[in-house]
């Protein structure tokens, strides 16, 4: 008999709308990319060995303490020798593009596989969102749920529903460089604002959560509708909700300012950052090569990313 050798894979993520505002139950919409990370598990020799180009805190931790605890497999510590689990991804990390997701996601999926566990995806969600709990503190689940499902979906505490569009507008993403402050970071600043002990600013940063909500549903009709010019207002407005909110570095204002200078519009998609750069940016202009012409000028990195992609997949 061959070997045996399992491989699956999931992909990155952006979020469309709705990041922050989605941690309080309010709708994000979130599309996966196609940039993968890929889970390879096959029978080595002696005890377990790991290579990963992730975090190797996280995959110990994932591997040796959520998955057997939840999905209740290799109890037997024989089980789970000699092996040899190889994990490779294209997903830049620290981006706001979900690599740690991806990557409980792809995992997850691999072990059960490889014990012969039913492949359950709601099983595979709720471990992959304890996973994501170890690397983010607080998150909303909305990132391994679409590193799980994959397509483009609208997220609201924990459900789902697939954006029934027949393509999303072409999107250019620019790089505003790394975030020197973590997503776990990112989303304490927020929640210290609204724990203030100050009712007002209690009272502000939950109009601005509101408002982030109003503007990723008028987003959803907006996407179905395809009315760029609305699209365009409703990127702006996101931002500007965003940088109230306190998420938006220097750079990356400075930058997404120029965008709208030239017509176009531009966000954070992700948790943002301060100090330094603030991750990807979601960019929108009716003509996109004035955004490439933008980047390339400036000297930023730009991703051109197909969206919609495939959630976790067996690739082999
Ligand atoms: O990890 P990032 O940068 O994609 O940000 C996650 C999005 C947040 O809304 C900020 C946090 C969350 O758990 O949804």
């Amino acid at each position: 008999m061959a070997h045996k050798i399992i491989k699956v894979s999931a992909p990155g993520k952006i979020i469309l709308s709705g990041e922050h505002s989605v941690v309080y139950g309010q709708p994000a919409i979130l599309t996966a990319i196609n940039k993968r990370l890929y889970v390879e598990i096959k029978k080595g020799r002696g005890s377990t060995k790991i290579i990963t180009d992730q975090n190797p805190e996280l995959v110990h931790h994932a591997l040796f303490n959520v998955i057997p605890a939840k999905a209740g497999i290799y109890t037997n510590k024989k089980m789970f020798n000699n092996l040899k689990i190889t994990i490779r991804s294209e997903i830049p990390v620290n981006r706001g593009l979900g690599s740690s997701a991806a990557l409980a996601v792809a995992l997850t999926g691999a072990l059960l596989r490889w014990f012969n566990q039913k492949w359950n995806k709601k099983l595979i969600n709720q471990i992959a969102f304890e996973i994501e709990k170890k690397q983010h503190g607080n998150p909303s689940g909305a990132d391994n749920t679409i590193a799980l499902h994959g397509g483009t979906i609208i997220f609201q505490k924990g459900k789902i529903k697939r954006l029934k569009v027949s393509h999303l507008p072409q999107f250019v993403f620019i790089d505003s460089g790394l975030a020197s402050e973590t997503t776990r970071e990112m989303v304490k600043i927020v929640n210290a604002k609204i724990k203030n002990q100050n009712a007002k600013l209690q009272f502000k940063i939950q109009n601005l959560i509101n408002n982030l909500g109003k503007v990723t549903a008028q987003c959803i009709k907006t996407l179905k509708e395809k009315n760029s010019n609305q699209l365009k207002f409703l990127i702006r407005e996101n931002e500007r909700l965003l940088e109230e909110l306190g998420v938006v570095g220097e750079k990356a204002k400075r930058i997404i300012k120029e965008i709208e200078s030239l017509g176009g519009a531009a966000k954070i998609c992700g948790a943002g950052g301060l100090k330094k750069g603030s991750g990807i940016l979601l960019c929108y202009h009716q003509n996109p090569q004035v955004l490439l012409n933008f980047a390339q000028k400036s000297h930023l990195k730009n991703y051109q990313l197909k969206l919609g992609a495939e959630g976790l997949r067996n690739e082999n």
